[in-house]
């Protein structure tokens, strides 16, 4: 795989499906990048896929959703590959608001995407979010790349939404985290995480391993990551990888003489 890639949603709920993309990561295999679809009496869409899916991105939510049934979008925070649609998808989508940070607003302001104040719904970590027959309970992921991340456990599915958390740059696109060799799945976790959240190092175990005990105590289904793909049942084992994460030594980085002999060799 070279370029971009939409796959077929994954179904992994009645009423829940998953919007795969992988992007190639040169010389180190691929990378899942997750939006999810939760439909309902309140449809709700968590992230905004990546702006270069453009009209994929929007066949696979039309297939499944009248657009103008779109109550909510969640975006987990402001990067590029979580918006890269919101713009357009407010257009397509006129009764949906946007549930996202304080700080996330202001970022996407600042990127020249200010969004209408009624559009918008703040939500921070604490808050419930009721839509429908959800509640979608946001809290703050373990690890993550921007301060305004949020998570959101969704407790009829009982799937957490870990945003950048738990990530993995894997060899292969796969269907379920489980069909990942478990070594593979382990150091590509603690590759990308090793890339996302480089400060992990810096921190104490004990504040660590308190937030890692928060997901086990709610206990997900299934961990459903911006960047993996769908875990089920594997919970322990993903906090695990996140808990070696942080006393591993980090990755070395790409620098640019092996990044071209990395692409020439492609
Ligand atoms: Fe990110
Ligand atoms: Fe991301």
């Amino acid at each position: 795989m070279d370029t971009l890639t939409m796959f077929e949603p994954e179904r992994v709920a009645p009423d829940t499906e998953v919007l795969t993309a992988y992007c190639p990561v040169p010389g180190l295999g691929v990378l899942p990048m997750n939006a999810f679809l939760l439909r309902g009496r309140e449809p709700v869409l968590i992230d905004a896929g990546v702006v270069a899916l453009g009209d994929a991105f929007f066949d696979r939510i039309g297939a499944s959703i009248a657009l103008e049934d779109l109550r909510y979008v969640v975006l987990t925070h402001a990067d590029p590959d979580h918006v890269g649609c919101l713009g357009r998808l407010l257009e397509a989508a006129p009764n949906a608001q946007l549930a996202t940070t304080f700080l996330a607003m202001g970022k996407l302001g600042l990127a020249g995407h200010a969004i209408a104040p009624e559009r918008v719904c703040v939500i921070e970590p604490g808050a419930i979010l009721e839509a429908g027959e959800r509640r979608l309970v946001v809290l703050a992921p373990p690890v993550f790349d921007a301060p305004e991340s949020t998570a959101i456990f969704d407790a009829k599915d009982r799937f957490l939404y870990s945003a950048d958390a738990f990530g993995a740059i894997l060899s292969a696109p796969a269907t379920t985290a489980s069909d990942v060799a478990p070594g593979s799945l382990e150091e590509g976790i603690v590759t990308w995480t090793h890339v996302d959240a480089p400060w992990l190092g810096n921190t104490r175990e004990e504040p660590f391993r308190a937030s890692l005990d928060l997901i086990r105590r709610l206990a997900p289904r299934a961990i459903l990551g911006s960047h993996l793909p769908p875990a089920f049942d594997m919970t322990e084992r993903l906090l695990g990888h996140l808990e070696r994460a942080r006393t591993a030594a980090p990755s070395a980085a790409v620098d640019h003489d092996s990044l071209v002999a990395r692409l020439v060799a492609a």
